[in-house]
């Protein structure tokens, strides 16, 4: 891996994977972006593994994807490129991720991250799809995962002028979790992770599922969705285990089974 750092064990049951090209702002060219696919892949295939945090460190989230490899490229190389099927693969990751946002998420960056079931955002988090200021537009879920998360009054605003938003404004509008100090990102993260890796990763792998299916169905095809994934969990040990544990007032102890 010459692009990200991964850690598949930071802490039990979770793991941390690192943007490292600091130099160009964690600007994302394909190698780095096949690196991410490689690792969540593996990560989630790795029962040892709960939750995964994703990071660019204190300093930037990522710059975007990185522009000097697309600028003189053709429609045609860009579509026989497909560099889009290795963002497919990513949203295909089954267990949680989470963001860790500190200074700029741009274009690619602010995709990335929303890519990822949750963002924590330090104070200097920057997020923008500035693609318009460079002749072109969103092309990794922008348009849509940015309306769908801030409505379209501010998606819009934000992908026509290319303008930034702080993390303030990217609380108010529901796109990031919460904001904490620069140098607590990753201590506020993890903790968050925690309260996430000691539930059953059978339930939380089921309702990550459910909750990304409202997005892709009407109301009423998501509550059956839901629904089956509700019985589904009765299939396993961890719900016995949860439910036994809460009628026996002790802690579960979750075993993925
Ligand atoms: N691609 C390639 N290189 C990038 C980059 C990017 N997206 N963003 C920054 N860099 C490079 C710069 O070229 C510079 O390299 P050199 O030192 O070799 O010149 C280095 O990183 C540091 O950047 P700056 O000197 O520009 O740093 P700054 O602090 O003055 O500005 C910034 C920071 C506002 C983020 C500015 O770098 C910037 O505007 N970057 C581009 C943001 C952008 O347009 N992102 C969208 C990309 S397109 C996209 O993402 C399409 C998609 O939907 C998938």
């Amino acid at each position: 891996m010459d692009f990200i750092k991964v850690n598949p064990q930071y802490e039990k049951h979770i793991a941390l994977i690192e943007l490292n090209r600091p130099k160009e702002l964690n600007a994302l060219n394909r190698q780095l972006m096949l690196e991410i696919r490689d690792a969540l892949r593996e990560l989630d295939e790795d029962d040892n593994v709960r939750v995964i945090i994703l990071t660019g460190g204190q300093k930037v989230f990522a710059a975007g994807a990185d522009i000097k490899q697309m600028a003189d490229a053709t429609a045609i190389d860009m579509l026989n490129i497909d560099q889009f099927s290795t963002w497919d693969q990513i949203k295909k990751t089954r267990k949680p991720i989470i963001a860790a946002v500190s200074g700029f998420a741009l274009g690619g960056g602010c995709e990335l991250a929303m890519t990822c079931d949750m963002i924590m955002a330090s104070e200097t988090a920057r997020f923008g799809q500035p693609e318009i200021k460079i002749g072109t537009m969103p092309g990794a879920g922008g348009t849509q995962r940015l309306t769908r998360a801030v409505g379209k009054a501010m998606a819009m605003e934000l992908v026509l002028t290319g303008k930034f938003i702080s993390a303030q404004e990217a609380l108010a509008a529901g796109l990031i979790n919460r904001i904490v100090p620069v140098e607590l990102l990753l201590d506020e993260t993890l903790k968050l992770a925690r309260e996430i890796a000691k539930q059953s990763p059978i339930a939380i792998k089921l309702a990550k599922e459910a909750v990304n299916n409202a997005f892709n169905s009407t109301l009423d095809e998501g509550l059956v969705f839901e629904r089956k994934n509700f019985y589904l969990t009765f299939a396993s040990q961890d719900q016995k285990e949860g439910m036994a544990a809460f009628v026996e007032k002790r802690n579960p102890d979750f075993k993925g089974k």
